[in-house]
């Protein structure tokens, strides 16, 4: 094999090790991700979700929402207890039962088009292929509850 190839043959190799190693995780993109764009109002200043709760007007009106500045605390907005709101507030508006409306934190998520595509992308792979939906744990009107099978494709790996 002369050198040329043996390089070619090696970058490969480790071109698509690489590539494997790149699976999406709390800690290589979200965590990044959610510090760059959500810190200002979901973290430690701001009131745990069962506090947020109480006064959700109050809080609002200083614009600080849920606390979710840890992996645990951020998954609560995913399974349970406060499912499919991550996805409803970062949807594109192109999910069922969105209305064509994007959720109302899709804004934070870049400030181009292209940036919040990208990103959304990037947390609905974490989340999970497939379980990716904005049903809540109890069906509400026409959007029905989340299922079981829906809700073991969540994958969110820290
Ligand atoms: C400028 C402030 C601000 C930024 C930045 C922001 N949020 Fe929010 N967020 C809020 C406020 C205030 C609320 C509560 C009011 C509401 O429900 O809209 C909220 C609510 C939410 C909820 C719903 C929580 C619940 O109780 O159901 C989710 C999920 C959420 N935000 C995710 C995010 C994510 C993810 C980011 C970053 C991409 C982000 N937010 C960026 C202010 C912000």
């Amino acid at each position: 094999m002369n050198k040329e190839l043996a390089t070619a043959l090696m970058v490969l190799v480790l071109g698509a090790s690489h590539v494997a190693a790149q699976e999406v995780t709390y800690r290589n993109s979200i965590a990044p991700l959610w510090k760059a764009q959500c810190i200002a109002c979901h973290g430690a200043p701001s009131p745990e979700r069962a506090d947020f709760l109480l006064d959700e007007k109050g809080y609002e009106a200083r614009s600080q929402g849920p606390r979710m500045d840890s992996y645990e605390r951020f998954i609560a907005f995913i399974a349970w207890p406060d499912t499919g709101a991550l996805m409803r507030r970062l949807d594109d508006g192109t999910s069922p039962n969105a209305g064509g409306k994007p959720g109302n934190m899709n804004q934070y998520l870049g400030s181009t088009a292209q940036e919040r595509a990208v990103n959304l992308k990037i947390v609905k792979a974490w989340v999970g292929d497939g379980a990716w939906n904005l049903n809540r744990w109890n069906k509400r009107g026409e959007v029905p509850a989340v299922t079981k099978e829906q809700l073991d494709k969540i994958k969110v790996k820290y």
